[in-house]
């Protein structure tokens, strides 16, 4: 029983609730009467239009109305309005159909600056209509069945709805992955899924199994699928538009569970570690809504997929592994595998010789010490690149702050047998060391970006449209990217 969500001109006749944003500084008895709305009611709840409040009410008609506040109004900006959208279908989730009145929020804007707000918005209410069901025996169903955007008019705002729409689904997708246990999304099932995917979207699609991963020498992927009874996998997907204007390519680590390995974490420590594919998980996210976007570069996706146990054969610390590119590496802990699956994955993917790559993995824990749980770390070799990132996480919404790769840390990274080990002898500077290394493996002319979305992949708590368990972080970002990209030199 999906939602269904669509845009209309005005409010219909037949809601059982309507939703509204009210600015602060729109909130005086005069603002609230032009606009109808129920002055009593609203002091009674201390409503003010404060950012985030929500009040229930009834107006004079005897509608119902989920007030919301959206602060000052010259603060309302795309990621108020993504916020607003997804508060609005939290608190109409027991009514069965509910109208968005955007009127007053749309109309004061530009038409370039109401693009990106009518596809923000829609996004927040796909991604606060978001819920994980698949493992209840008996789903609480959801009474909302209808969600009508009341203020859209003109195929410029059609479009960007529609579009916004289909990007919140793309990074519902996301979600879904992260959410599903290691034990049933396996590196095989993770793989099918974006075989589905391609089908569905018309994307090329190659799925190297075991032998094939052996054949292609991919001694990071083959060390750390050591300990696992099930086969690795490795996913390269491609969407080429007419006449591509350059080539992105996309890496994401895809550790459907880590248990740390031989270098086995605590009970405590895996209890969230399905969430190791979300970088993967991103980038097959962004693939769901590229038609939608249509982006004029090519865009490529590169997936390892495994992993990390500790059978009776599995990598053991001192190990020496030979990734992809002909680097050897001394695996000193088990539990610093994605660096090595990626490894293998940026190697190839350097081999293409792309205009650009980003990759996003769940690579340390030290990124949420130092950032916490909603932003990211971005690190990159190239300041026009790393700024290009940057200004589409800004647009699509998704917070992430440049940590640096500073050439004496490589040091740290010097191993007493091997060319590099996987861990770094120094304390501190876990994020950044991480970074350092998967550097190795990229070329020097490529511009390349890293993001570290270990503390942003997945959330302890509901907020707006962030939902509890995976985020889908990154879908936007990338998505975002891909529309503005423009091949340019390091
Ligand atoms: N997947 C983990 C990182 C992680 C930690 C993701 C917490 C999400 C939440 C990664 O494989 C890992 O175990 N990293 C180690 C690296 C260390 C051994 C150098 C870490 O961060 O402890
Ligand atoms: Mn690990
Ligand atoms: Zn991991």
């Amino acid at each position: 029983m999906a939602l269904k969500i669509s845009p209309a001109r005005s409010v219909p006749a037949t809601v059982d609730a309507v939703v509204v944003a009210v600015a602060s500084d729109k909130c005086s008895d005069r603002a609230l009467k032009a606009r109808g709305l129920p002055i009593a009611a609203l002091h009674t709840q201390g409503f003010t239009g404060a950012a985030d409040q929500t009040a229930f009410v009834v107006d004079a008609r005897g509608r119902s109305l989920i007030v919301i506040g959206v602060g000052a109004s010259k603060s309302v900006d795309d990621n108020r309005l993504r916020r607003f959208g997804a508060q609005g279908v939290r608190a109409g989730s027991r009514s069965k159909r509910i109208a968005v009145d955007v009127s007053d929020l749309i109309d004061q804007r530009a038409a370039t600056d109401r693009t990106t707000a009518l596809r923000a918005l829609a996004e927040g209410l796909v991604l606060g209509a978001y819920r994980f069901t698949e493992y209840r025996s008996d789903p609480k169903p959801v009474a909302l069945t209808t969600v009508t955007v009341a203020g859209i008019s003109g195929k410029a705002s059609t479009d960007a709805f529609a579009e916004g729409l289909k990007i919140g689904e793309a990074q519902n997708f996301a979600r879904d992955l992260v959410n599903r246990p290691g034990g049933d999304l396996t590196p095989d099932a993770l793989a099918q899924e974006a075989v589905k995917l391609a089908r569905r979207e018309r994307f090329t699609i190659e799925v190297l199994n075991l032998a094939q991963i052996r054949r292609q020498k991919l001694g990071g992927l083959l060390g750390v699928n050591r300990g696992s009874t099930l086969e690795p996998r490795f996913v390269k997907i491609t969407y080429t538009p007419r006449s591509p204007k350059g080539t992105l390519a996309l890496v994401g680590k895809g550790i459907t569970f880590d248990s740390g390995g031989l270098s086995i974490k605590s009970g405590e420590g895996m209890m969230t570690m399905k969430m190791d594919m979300g970088g993967a998980a991103a980038v097959l996210g962004c693939f769901a809504a590229l038609r939608a976007v249509a982006p004029k570069c090519k865009v490529v996706g590169y997936l390892p997929m495994t992993d990390n146990m500790s059978d009776g054969d599995a990598t053991r610390p001192g190990d020496v592994l030979t990734i992809r590119n002909g680097t050897t590496v001394e695996v000193l802990n088990t539990d610093a595998e994605g660096r090595l699956v990626l490894a293998d994955a940026l190697s190839l993917a350097t081999e293409d010789a792309p205009d650009a790559i980003v990759d996003l993995a769940t690579l340390t824990g030290a990124v949420e010490i130092a950032l916490g749980g909603r932003i990211a770390a971005v690190m990159s070799n190239s300041d026009a690149w790393l700024d290009d990132v940057e200004a589409a996480a800004e647009s699509a919404g998704e917070r992430m702050w440049p940590l640096p790769l500073p050439t004496d840390y490589r040091a740290f990274l010097d191993s007493d047998v091997a060319d590099l080990r996987n861990i770094s002898r120094s304390r501190g500077g876990g994020t950044i060391t991480a970074g350092l290394f998967l550097q190795e493996f990229v070329g020097d002319d490529i511009p390349w970006a890293h993001i570290d979305i270990a503390g942003t992949a997945w959330s302890e708590a509901d907020d707006a449209e962030t939902t509890k368990g995976g985020t889908g972080y990154g879908v936007r970002t990338l998505l975002e990217l891909a529309r503005t990209f423009t091949p340019r030199r390091r």
